[in-house]
Formats: C-alpha cells, sequence, structure tokens
C-alpha cells in the first residue's frame, strides 16, 4: 500500500449469489464503518439491485465481463454502454476462468479493454500465470505477455484509467495463497513493467492481488508496498469476510 494511491477491494460473486445474498450485504454494508473504495461485481442480472444500494452501503458496482464489439449481433453479450447504463463504473476483464471457460486471447482481453475506457468504466484487467509456468520459472514472462498485450493498444492517458489485478491461477479458490513476498516480487515486475509505458502512471496505477484472500491474510498482502488492494472471490459471498477484508485495506 501506498499513500498516493487510493485502495481497492472488489468483490468477484462470479455465478453465485442471488437477490437474498445481496440483501444481506445491503443490510449489512449500510451499517458498516468508513472503508477503501469498495467494488462489488455481482452476476449482471444483479446489478441493478446492486445499483439502488451503492449510496447507502458505500460500494461501486462493477460488472463481470464485457463485450469487445460496441454492439451488434453478439447474442448473449453486454456492451460497456449497457454496463454504464445500468450503473456499473467498473468491470472485470481477462479473468482466468474466462480465459479458460471461454478461450479469451490477450488480443481480445486488450479490446474489451479498449471498449470499456471508452464507455467511461474502469477496467479491473486480470493477469496470472498457473502453476505449470511457475513451476517452470516463466511466470514474469507470461504475465509480460499478457500485460504488453493490452498495453500496445492503450495510450498513457487510457493506461492511467485501468486497474491491474495480479492473480495466480494456482491460488484462485484453492485456499493456497502466494506468500506475500511472491505477490508483492510479481506486483513490483508489473509496476515496472507499466514504468516502460509512462513512469508517471506506474507511481499511481493501482494493482491488486486476487487468490484465496481472506481476513486473515488480508492485512499482510496489502501491506506489501506494490499492493493497492485485492480482487476476492470465495470471501466476497460472506458479508462479514468481505467487510473484514474491506476494513484490513483501509487501516
Ligand atoms: P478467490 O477468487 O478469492 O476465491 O480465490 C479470486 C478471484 O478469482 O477473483
Amino acid at each position: 500500500m501506498s499513500l498516493q494511491r487510493k485502495t481497492l477491494v472488489a468483490g468477484n460473486w462470479k455465478m453465485n449469489g442471488n437477490a437474498k445474498l445481496l440483501a444481506q450485504f445491503v443490510e449489512y454494508f449500510s451499517a458498516s464503518r468508513k472503508r477503501c473504495e469498495t467494488v462489488l461485481c455481482v452476476p449482471s442480472l444483479l446489478t441493478l439491485n446492486a445499483v439502488s444500494a451503492s449510496e447507502k452501503c458505500h460500494w461501486l458496482v462493477g460488472g463481470q465481463d464485457v463485450s469487445a464489439e460496441e454492439n451488434g449481433a453478439h447474442t448473449g453479450d453486454l456492451s460497456a454502454q449497457m454496463l454504464v447504463e445500468a450503473g456499473c463504473q467498473f468491470v472485470i476483464i481477462g479473468h482466468s476462468e474466462r480465459r479458460a471457460d471461454h478461450g479469451e486471447s490477450n488480443q481480445l482481453i486488450a479490446r474489451k479493454a479498449e471498449q470499456a475506457l471508452a464507455a467511461g468504466l474502469t477496467p479491473i484487467v486480470c493477469v496470472g500465470e498457473s502453476l505449470e509456468t511457475r513451476n517452470e520459472g516463466s511466470e514474469e514472462a507470461f504475465v509480460e505477455a499478457q500485460l504488453s498485450a493490452v498495453f500496445e493498444r492503450l495510450s498513457a492517458q487510457q493506461l492511467s484509467d485501468i486497474v491491474i489485478a495480479y492473480e495466480p491461477i494456482w491460488a484462485i479458490g484453492t485456499g493456497v495463497t502466494a506468500s506475500p513476498e511472491q505477490a508483492q516480487a510479481m506486483h513490483r515486475f508489473i509496476r515496472q513493467r507499466v514504468a516502460q509505458q509512462s513512469q508517471s502512471v506506474a507511481k499511481s496505477i493501482r494493482l491488486l492481488y486476487g487468490g484465496s484472500v481472506k481476513p486473515a491474510n488480508a492485512e499482510m498482502l496489502f501491506s506489501q508496498e506494490d499492493i493497492d488492494g485485492g480482487l476476492i472471490g470465495g470471501a466476497s459471498l460472506d458479508p462479514k469476510e468481505f467487510e473484514a477484508i474491506c476494513l484490513a485495506a483501509s487501516e
């Protein structure tokens, strides 16, 4: 965490939860203490419910994916403009589950980031290696390729409007978290890579860690110099746990 960057915690409900769970969150978060910038990325059918409670709950709302196209014949997809009209301010892009389940390439993800930015959304661009890649020692080269595809398409101005989430695939939903040292090392690497595009953006861009973040490990992770918050999956489905993580990021 750095004093000049505002910490951010985003919850990614994935394909979980329902209106009843959201109502529990509303009750819990409307009484919550002041905390860091908090984003809730609910399944898209719950977006309007989450947005209507956002003022009282002090959270912002994000989508979990967006189309790389502006509009047109793309059955089942949502455009960036639709997310904006529903009240979203953020959108997760390139989550490893979308890369795996839907074969999303680095190039497609770069185009999605462009669409999101053009509509005024803040993309949370996800990167991260598999266990196999880490065991081979090529995690930095892998993440670098994921980043480069996005950076190639963005100006420094656009780059300053994105958030990057480092989520090692081996830590997602597994209960195995990257150690604070492992996470910090990769975050530093990512910030250095951003610095090659723009020194000033490297200082301001927010880098989140994701992968089995829990109340018990959040503080250690968020206290690392280049970690500015988290992207939370499993623990974002429990209001108490999610609030505790948000508060850990606020300290
Ligand atoms: P997890 O998921 O917190 O359940 O590991 C993180 C994510 O996929 O964003």
